[in-house]
C-alpha cells in the first residue's frame, strides 16, 4: 500500500506535496519522491527512507511550480532503493507516474517493452510510464487509458507530462484515489487526509474511472471514454481520523482491511487450471522441493500461530513432517537440520531479532532458508535466499491482525503448491483454491458480526481470566485469540486444545472464568460439543464461534458469534476474525490504548 499526492493550482506545489506525503506516511514509508512540472521542465527528486529524508534533500529548493505529484512507497516489487522510488519516468523523461497497487502481468508487459525501452527499476509500476509513452500522441488521458487497457491488477495512478502544464491525469482500479476541490486548485491523494487542511469537498474516483484534473475543473470518464458525473462529498473527519479512514484506531482499520489485503496475498498466485499455487519466490525447482524431507517453521508471537496453522496444512497435504519452533527456543535447542530441511522464517516486520538469529543458525547448519515476510527489503527478507511477501501493507497497530491472515494465506498456498508435487490431485487443489478465492467475501461476512461482538464485550469485559478452546486447525486460532485479548486488554487469557482441558486447566473453571470456544462445523464438531458441555457443567459461561445455520449451538453456549462455513483447511482465515474483534472491543470497554498497548513494541529487535 503506498501513498500518492498531487496538486494543481496557483500556489507553490512543493510544500503542499511534502505536507501531503507526511499525512500519508502511515500508508508506506520506505522511500519517497516528488515530480514537478516547471516551465518546460519536469523536475524529480527521490530518496530512500522516511519523508523527512526527501524533505532534507529538497531543503532550500526554490520551485515556482504549481503542478506536481508525489509518492511515499511501501515496496511490493523491487527492493527499497532510490531507483525503485516513485515517481517513475519514461525514456524521454517527460512523463512522470506515481502508482499505488500491484500490476499482476508486469513481467509479460516488461518483456514486450524492454527491446525498445530502457527500464531502470525492478518495480512493476515503471512499466506504466513506458506504456503511456508508447501510446502518447499529444492526448495524455487517451495515452493513459490505452496503456491501462494492457494492465491486469490494481492501480491508483497520477500522471503528469512536461508539455502539459495544466493537467494531471488520475485513474483508479482497486486502489483508492480522491480529488479535493479548491478554488481553481485541486488536490489528489490516496485518501482525504492530505487535503483536509485545504478543502473538505472531495470526490472519490471509482474503479474503471480516469479523470483529467485542470485548474478549471475535473472531467471524469470511464476507460471506455464514457462521461461520468461525479458527486462531491463533504468530509467530516479531522486529520488524525482521516489517516485511519474514519476508524477510531489503526487496529480496527486493519481488521477491516483484511478482505482487501487478503486479495493482495493471493493475487496472481493461484492457478485453477492446474489446481496449484505459484509462489515463485521459493527459488526452488520442483525436484528440489520434492527432495525436501522436513519443514521447520520459525516465528514469534502471532506469526508462530500462523506457523502452527501452516503445520496442520502442510501435514494434511504434503507427506513430510513439519515442525514449528518459536525462534527464541530454536537457536538454543540444537535442532536436527540438514541440507534437505526447508526452514521458513515467518515475520511481519522482518526485523524480529529472535527470528533473525534463528535463521542464521539454520543457515549455519546447512538448511534451505526462505522468508514469509510483510516488509519488503527487511533484514529477514534480505538474509533468506528467497521467499514470499505477504502484501498486507503497513501494519501500524502493535497487535497484528491483517498480517496474520495474510501469513496464513501464503502458508496455505505453499501447502497446496508442495502438495501438488506429491499426493494432492488437481481436483483437490482446485477445490481448495476455488474456495480460497471466496475467503475475502467470507471475511467480510464475519466482519458483519462487529456490532454483536461489541455488545458481548460490553457484558464480558469485567472478567479477569479467559480460556480459549479450539481443536485441530482451530487450536492455533484459539492461541491467536488468547494473545490478542491479553496483549491489548491486559486480561489474562490462555488457549488450550479442547481435548486437553480435562487434563488440568478445567480446575480453573467457574462462573467467573468464561470460555471462548471455536465450535464450527467440521470433523471435530461433536468432540468440541462435549468439551463445551464439560465447561458448562462447571458453571463457566461460554462464548461460541459457530457456523451460520448451526441450530444446536444455542443449547450449550451463552453467546454465539457466527461465521460462514468454509473448507476445513481454510477455516482459520475466517474464524480468527471474530476473535480479533472480541479483543478489540474488550480493550475499548476497558479504556486501553488499543494501538499502543503497554509494554509492547511493533517490532521486537532485542533478544
Ligand atoms: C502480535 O500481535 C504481537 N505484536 C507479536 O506477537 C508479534 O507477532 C511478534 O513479535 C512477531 O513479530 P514479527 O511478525 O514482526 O516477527
Amino acid at each position: 500500500m503506498c501513498g500518492i499526492v498531487g496538486y494543481i493550482g496557483n500556489k507553490q506545489a512543493l510544500p503542499i506535496l511534502l505536507q501531503g506525503l507526511r499525512r500519508l506516511e502511515y500508508r508506506g514509508y520506505d522511500s519517497a519522491g516528488v515530480a514537478l512540472v516547471e516551465g518546460n521542465q519536469l523536475r524529480r527528486e527521490r530518496s530512500v527512507g522516511r519523508i523527512e529524508e526527501l524533505a532534507a534533500k529538497l531543503k532550500g529548493t526554490e520551485s515556482a511550480s504549481t503542478l506536481g505529484i508525489a509518492h511515499t512507497r511501501w515496496a511490493t516489487h523491487g527492493g527499497v532503493t532510490e531507483e525503485n522510488a516513485h515517481p517513475h519516468f519514461d525514456c524521454k523523461e517527460v512523463i512522470a507516474v506515481a502508482h499505488n497497487g500491484i500490476i499482476e502481468n508486469y513481467k509479460e508487459i516488461r518483456s514486450t517493452l524492454v527491446p525498445k525501452h530502457t527500464l531502470r527499476s525492478q518495480t512493476d509500476s515503471e512499466i506504466l510510464t513506458h506504456l503511456i509513452e508508447e501510446h502518447y500522441h499529444g492526448n495524455l488521458r487517451k495515452a493513459v487509458a490505452a496503456a491501462l487497457a494492457h494492465v491486469r491488477g490494481t492501480y491508483g495512478l497520477a500522471v503528469v507530462h512536461r508539455d502539459q502544464p495544466d493537467l494531471i491525469i488520475v485513474a483508479r482500479m482497486g486502489s483508492p484515489l480522491v480529488i479535493g476541490m479548491g478554488d481553481a486548485e485541486y488536490y489528489i491523494a490516496s485518501d482525504p487526509s492530505p487535503m483536509l487542511a485545504h478543502t473538505k469537498r472531495v470526490t472519490f474516483l471509482d474503479d474503471g474511472e480516469i479523470a483529467e484534473v485542470t485548474r478549471s475543473g475535473v472531467h471524469t470518464v470511464t476507460l471506455m471514454d464514457e462521461d461520468v458525473n461525479k458527486c462531491i462529498s463533504e468530509i467530516e473527519w479531522d486529520d488524525a481520523t482521516a489517516q485511519k479512514q474514519g476508524y477510531e484506531h489503526f487496529m480496527l482499520k486493519e481488521i477491516f482491511d483484511q478482505p482487501a489485503v487478503l486479495k493482495d496475498a493471493i493475487r496472481g498466485r493461484i492457478d485453477l487450471e492446474e489446481g496449484t499455487a505459484h509462489l515463485g519466490g521459493i527459488n526452488l525447482t520442483d525436484d528440489q522441493m520434492r527432495s525436501i524431507d522436513r519443514i521447520v517453521l520459525i516465528a514469534c508471537g502471532t506469526a508462530s500461530y500462523a506457523a502452527m496453522i501452516g503445520k496442520y496444512a502442510f501435514e494434511r497435504l504434503v507427506d513430510i513432517p513439519v515442525e514449528v519452533d518459536v525462534a527464541s527456543e530454536f537457536r538454543y535447542r540444537d535442532p536436527v537440520i540438514n541440507e534437505r530441511t526447508l526452514v521458513f522464517a515467518i515475520s511481519q516486520s522482518g526485523e524480529t531479532l529472535d527470528t533473525l538469529a534463528a535463521i542464521r543458525e539454520a543457515r549455519r547448519k546447512g538448511a534451505i532458508v526462505r522468508g514469509i515476510v510483510n516488509v519488503v527489503g527487511s533484514t529477514i527478507a534480505r538474509e533468506t535466499e528467497g521467499g514470499t511477501y505477504i502484501h498486507a501493507g503497513p501494519e501500524l497497530a502493535v497487535a497484528s491482525t491483517k498480517a496474520f491472515t495474510n501469513m496464513v494465506a501464503v502458508l496455505l498456498l505453499y501447502a497446496v503448491q508442495f502438495g501438488r508435487l506429491k499426493r494432492v490431485t488437481p481436483t483437490t487443489g482446485r477445490r481448495i483454491l476455488t474456495e480460497m478465492l471466496e475467503i475475502p467475501k467470507k471475511i467480510s461476512i464475519a466482519l458483519e458480526q462487529n456490532d454483536a461482538i461489541r455488545q458481548i464485550a460490553q457484558q464480558y469485559s469485567n472478567y479477569s481470566n479467559y480460556l480459549f478452546l479450539g481443536r485441530g486447525m482451530n487450536y492455533p486460532v484459539a492461541m491467536e485469540g488468547a494473545l490478542k485479548l491479553k496483549e491489548i486488554s491486559y486480561i489474562h487469557s490462555e488457549a488450550y486444545p479442547g481435548g486437553e482441558m480435562k487434563h488440568g486447566p478445567i480446575a480453573l473453571l467457574s462462573s467467573t472464568f468464561p470460555v471462548v470456544a471455536i465450535h464450527t462445523k467440521n470433523a471435530l464438531y461433536d468432540k468440541m460439543e462435549s468439551n463445551i458441555e464439560e465447561v458448562r457443567a462447571r458453571g463457566a459461561k461460554v462464548i461460541a464461534i459457530a457456523t451460520q445455520g448451526d441450530d444446536r449451538v444455542h443449547e450449550i453456549a451463552d453467546e454465539v458469534i457466527w461465521v460462514p462455513a468454509t473448507e476445513a483447511i481454510l477455516e482459520p482465515l475466517v474464524n480468527t476474525i471474530p476473535l480479533q474483534l472480541f479483543a478489540y472491543h474488550m480493550a475499548i470497554q476497558l479504556g486501553r490504548d488499543v494501538d499502543r498497548p503497554r509494554n509492547l513494541a511493533k517490532s521486537v529487535t532485542v533478544e
